[in-house]
């Protein structure tokens, strides 16, 4: 089972940080995962949530700043990273990211063709797996970067016909909230060749509800940790 670093290292660095992202790596994870939204110049930057209000104490929309007026997080210690900043920082190293496009909340014109462009330009091709709650992006990202996998992200409300969803639009990955998560639900993706990594497992009892149910990789915050809960239940 893939352990991705969810937003990085987040459990015990600043989320998004390019600090997080490098004791992912440094805890040897499989992937890191990030979020994306646009600044008011197009600057395709990493950050999570819509306004600068939690991370930044500042209460103003990331898509009405431009980038060189954004602030630090509100501890006063991290800049918010550039897509390109951590593309440079990733092409000569051995994992996969995960790109999850936010724009179900704001739909910000052009970001799709941007993260396909910065991709190509780090040659980071082979490592990338994008995904996001708004399948309207997913199917913007395959007209830009039609190799790219793509992945389907829903939350905690359940529906049926997801997987049929997913292999209709040829979707590589559906991404569920680790809530509606069972082996039943995990064998209608596998059967149809669709592989399955769910979020966010920060416990033991949510990782053997993932290992049970046989997905295929989990998001965490706090990757060693899960990495220990992992060996450990491999010897038991
Ligand atoms: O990609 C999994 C997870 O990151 C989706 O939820 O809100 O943490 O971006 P969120
Ligand atoms: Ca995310």
């Amino acid at each position: 089972m893939l352990i991705f670093s969810h937003r990085g290292y987040s459990g015990s660095y600043a989320e998004n940080t390019m600090l997080a992202f490098e004791k992912a790596y440094e805890a040897g994870t499989d992937g890191i995962e990030l979020d994306v939204q646009m600044t008011s110049d197009g600057t395709v930057v990493i950050f999570h949530d819509e306004t600068l209000k939690r991370v930044c104490n500042l209460d103003k929309y990331v898509k009405d700043m431009h980038y060189e007026d954004l602030p630090l997080t509100a501890d006063g210690l991290h800049h918010i990273p550039t897509l390109s900043q951590y593309l440079e920082w990733a092409r000569d190293k051995d994992f996969t990211t995960n790109i999850e496009i936010k724009s179900s909340v704001i739909f910000y014109p052009g970001m799709e063709e941007k993260v396909g462009y910065l991709i190509r330009k780090y040659r980071l091709d082979e490592q990338v797996l994008i995904s996001s709650f708004n399948p309207l992006s997913l199917l913007r990202m395959r007209d830009y970067a039609p190799h790219l996998p793509l992945g389907f992200l829903v939350g905690e409300y359940g529906m049926s016909g997801f997987d049929h969803l997913c292999s209709t639009y040829g979707f590589e990955y559906f991404h569920p909230d680790i809530s509606i998560v069972t082996p039943e639900l995990v064998e209608s993706f596998h059967h149809r060749g669709i592989h399955v990594n769910t979020y966010t497992v920060n416990n033991e009892k949510e990782f053997l509800k993932a290992q049970k149910a046989g997905v295929d990789g989990i998001f965490t915050n706090i990757p060693e940790t899960m990495k220990a809960i992992a060996d450990q239940a491999a010897t038991a």
